[in-house]
């Protein structure tokens, strides 16, 4: 049986290291800045979109490692995501993965700059790939402001309305859903997939996508901080227009696991691996952080 814990574990292992080859090294000038990205980035994240990105290389029959430096470069886009979202003019959080939010450690400037660095590196990985200018494009369209920036945006402006269920999904789509979708899209371009296997992993993208973000919204709800590695209570203190705050716990559980049926669904007929695909859209719903 697949074993998913194994798989996590080796693949995060592989990201670890790309990451740490391609992230200038904390001694190199300017050191702060340096520093900044590498507190961000190496502690604990899930490395959720780079675990797509190579499961989905894989469920469209392609290898891992053409897939890894794209992955590298998913999670510094994602990272820099985090760092901006936490900035007191944003969510203002003083804890992320476990660790104080990195303006409060190195201060709001160099949290600025780490993040604008981190977003610019992940350009930077993708264009030295073999299918670089297909790979930016993806990657700009999930990040900009139809995506993952349009989102944030509507997010903070949302803050304190009523929550209206086409809203939510457009948030939660643009914030999340989309850069989650092109981690897919960016596996399955790595590994040549055709049209149609791309059109299956966008699908199995968005639909976990924004499972991801209203079990996130969950959590927030139900688990604790020391679990979580963030701050809990925050989207009610902030009044965020969330799912749970719109059907309860209970329904809005239920929705994220309908999605991830329907994701599990539409990979089923790709002709590579597609068990880690299925697991890690089961995951999204079991996970405790
Ligand atoms: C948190 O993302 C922000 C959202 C988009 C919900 P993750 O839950 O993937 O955070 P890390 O990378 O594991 O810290
Ligand atoms: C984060 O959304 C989305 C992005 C960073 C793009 P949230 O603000 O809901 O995520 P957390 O809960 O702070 O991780
Ligand atoms: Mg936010
Ligand atoms: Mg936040």
């Amino acid at each position: 049986m697949f074993d998913l814990t194994q798989y996590m574990e080796e693949r995060r292992r592989q990201v670890h290291a790309v990451l740490s080859r391609c992230v200038p090294d904390d001694g190199e000038h300017p050191a702060i800045l340096h520093q900044a990205m590498r507190y961000s980035l190496f502690n604990g994240g899930k490395r959720f979109r780079p675990l797509l990105c190579m499961a989905s290389a894989e469920a469209v029959g392609g290898s891992v490692e053409p897939a890894l430096q794209v992955a590298a470069a998913l999670e510094c886009l994602h990272t820099y995501s985090l760092i901006h979202d936490d900035l007191p003019a944003m969510d203002d959080d003083d804890l992320r993965r476990g660790r104080p939010t990195l303006h409060k450690q190195f201060g709001e400037a160099n949290a600025i700059l780490a993040g604008d660095s981190l977003l610019t590196l992940a350009f930077e990985l993708l264009a030295d790939t073999p299918h670089g200018g297909r790979l930016c494009l993806e990657l700009a369209r999930a990040a900009g402001s139809r995506g993952l920036a349009g989102g944030q945006f509507e997010d903070l402006a949302s803050e304190g309305g009523t929550p209206d269920r086409e809203q939510l999904v457009r948030i939660h789509t643009n914030k999340t859903g989309k850069l989650i979708s092109a981690s897919c899209r960016m596996g399955g371009i790595v590994a040549q997939a055709t049209s149609s296997d791309l059109d299956a992993l966008d699908e199995y993208g968005r639909s976990v996508g924004l499972a991801f973000q209203i079990v996130d919204d969950i959590l927030n709800i139900t688990s604790d901080a020391d679990t979580l590695g963030k701050s809990v209570g925050s989207d009610a203190a902030r009044e965020k227009v969330t799912y749970a705050a719109l059907v309860g716990v209970e329904a809005a559980r239920s929705e994220a696991e309908s999605l991830v049926d329907k994701a599990v669904d539409r990979v089923t007929q790709l002709h590579g691996t597609t068990d880690p695909l299925k697991a890690l859209a089961r995951y999204v719903v079991e996970r405790a952080y």
